[in-house]
């Protein structure tokens, strides 16, 4: 089944207060440890100081991580350092395989070492060997503008694992001046907005029509919330398909 929801400001405040009063401790408990441990986790500060992160977060983790949650196989990508992820690798067969764009490879392999365990694989997502089946894969803000190539992932995906989860990104009247790092070019690049999010949905339901019979069209909307609930002009779209 697909399952989409668009995350306005009224489903936020649905989910903050709940989000707050789970995740608040947790993600201070972890700083404080992180710290102890001389551990940089960029993705633990944004928790800390973005409610709006708070609440997708909750969204995307809680059921796995309430404490009558079975154990399951997890592979999140670009999961980045957080309290979310020493969780899941405490209590899930959890393996995270991580660029480390925003903290150097010490930082997770000090993690590692706290947890007693191997279960970080860094480097790209797509240069990764999948071993075996997972029950559930994870990318929470990657997808489809930190990283194009999102159908790619979905045929890389798809093959290994039971249910998908992601937070989608994307954008309209937007516009982003980048530099191609090989040649020093500057690039123009419009990043996905609701017409591409619209061709990829419909492109995943007629490749997997039983996994996808319907979806709720309503959700693809965009507004512009900067300000009210961003930063930027970014939209998310939270995204859950499971196999039937
Ligand atoms: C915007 S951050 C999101 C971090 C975290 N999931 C969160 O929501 O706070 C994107 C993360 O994806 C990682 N990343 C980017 N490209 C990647 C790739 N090709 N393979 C694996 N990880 C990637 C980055 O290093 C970064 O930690």
């Amino acid at each position: 089944m697909l399952h989409l929801e668009h995350f306005s400001p009224a489903v936020f405040e649905s989910w903050r207060t709940d989000a707050d009063a789970w995740l608040v401790p947790l993600v201070q408990e972890s700083a404080a440890r992180f710290q102890t441990l001389g551990i940089q986790a960029v993705a633990n500060d944004w928790l800390l100081r973005q409610d709006w992160k708070r609440a997708l977060a909750y969204r995307l983790f809680h059921d796995l991580l309430s404490e009558a949650a079975p154990r399951r196989r997890i592979l999140e990508i670009g999961g980045g350092l957080s309290a979310v992820s020493e969780l899941l690798a405490r209590k899930h067969d959890y393996t995270l395989v991580e660029l480390a764009t925003h903290e150097t490879e010490d930082n997770y392999r000090k993690l590692e070492a706290q947890l007693g365990r191997s279960f970080i694989t860094l480097g790209d997502w797509s240069e990764a060997r999948l071993d075996g089946s997972y029950d559930v894969l994870i990318a929470n803000d990657l997808f489809p503008n930190v990283d194009q190539r999102l159908y790619a992932f979905m045929d890389w995906a798809w093959p290994h694992c039971r249910e998908i989860r992601m937070t989608l990104t994307y954008y309209e009247n937007t516009v982003w001046k980048v530099r191609r790092t090989t040649s020093n070019e500057f690039l123009t690049v419009c990043p996905w907005g609701l017409r591409e999010m619209r061709v990829f949905l419909d492109h995943l339901v007629a490749q997997h029509p039983q996994a996808c019979p319907n979806y709720d069209a309503r959700q693809l909307v965009y507004q512009d919330y900067e300000k009210v609930l961003f930063t930027n002009r970014r939209n998310v779209m939270y995204f859950r398909v499971t196999k039937v």
